[in-house]
């Protein structure tokens, strides 16, 4: 099954609520977020899923949303979270190591995803968007498995990440802000723990 398969079937059959990584108030991401942003900021969500995070940025005045992720389905229930809501984020259906981005943004945010980077080439290609997406003095939000998170997310098995390593391989470009670890703890009860590493382009 391609990548885009695995992450269609996941949204397809588990209900938004039942994922391991859905949190009902995307705490860490929107105090992250708005530590470095006004609501006239750009922001994009990469791998926003079917998480809160851009609707809550919304109803918060944020009006230059971008949310993108591999699963159209995913998107596709993104888009109906926003019914109730004026202004509609920009919805992209996209593999984020081969997206070229047509503008820059103030923020990138991932929660959850770049510990899917698994290989170098990856991980090249993931930081070679993220360079382009990201404009001078803008920021990198990334929470990723922590060295002592689980070694799998949604059955793939991730690369887990220190704020060092994080912070190491976006040294070409960016510097680091601030990190911490905090814990996730998921919908059956399981504790999680993440690190958050917030990057500043140079
Ligand atoms: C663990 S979920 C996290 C979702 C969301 N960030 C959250 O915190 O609720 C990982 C998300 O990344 C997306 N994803 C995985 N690989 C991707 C890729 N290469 N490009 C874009 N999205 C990807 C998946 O479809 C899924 O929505």
């Amino acid at each position: 099954m391609s990548l885009a398969g695995h992450w269609d079937n996941v949204f397809q059959t588990k209900s938004r609520t039942d994922v391991s990584w859905f949190e009902a108030e995307p705490t860490t991401s929107l105090e992250l977020v708005k530590s470095v942003t006004t609501p006239s900021a750009a922001v994009i969500d990469v791998g926003a899923g079917t998480a809160d995070l851009a609707r809550r940025l919304a109803s918060d005045g944020y009006q230059d949303i971008t949310v993108l992720d591999i699963s159209a389905i995913a998107i596709d229930s993104m888009a109906a979270m926003f019914t109730d809501i004026d202004h509609k984020p920009n919805f992209v259906v996209a593999d984020v190591t081969k997206w070229l981005p047509g503008r820059t943004y103030d923020v990138w945010h991932d929660r959850a995803v770049f510990h899917f980077m698994v290989t170098e080439e990856m991980r090249n290609d993931y930081r070679a968007t993220l360079t382009r997406a990201v404009h001078p003095g803008g920021f990198a939000i990334i929470g990723a498995f922590a060295e002592d998170g689980p070694e799998q997310c949604s059955g793939i098995t991730v690369a887990r990440q220190s704020a060092e390593s994080i912070a190491d391989f976006f040294s070409t470009d960016f510097d680091p802000v601030r990190s911490f670890g905090r814990i996730h703890r998921t919908p059956h009860g399981v504790d999680q723990h993440f690190v958050w590493v917030t990057l500043r382009r140079r």
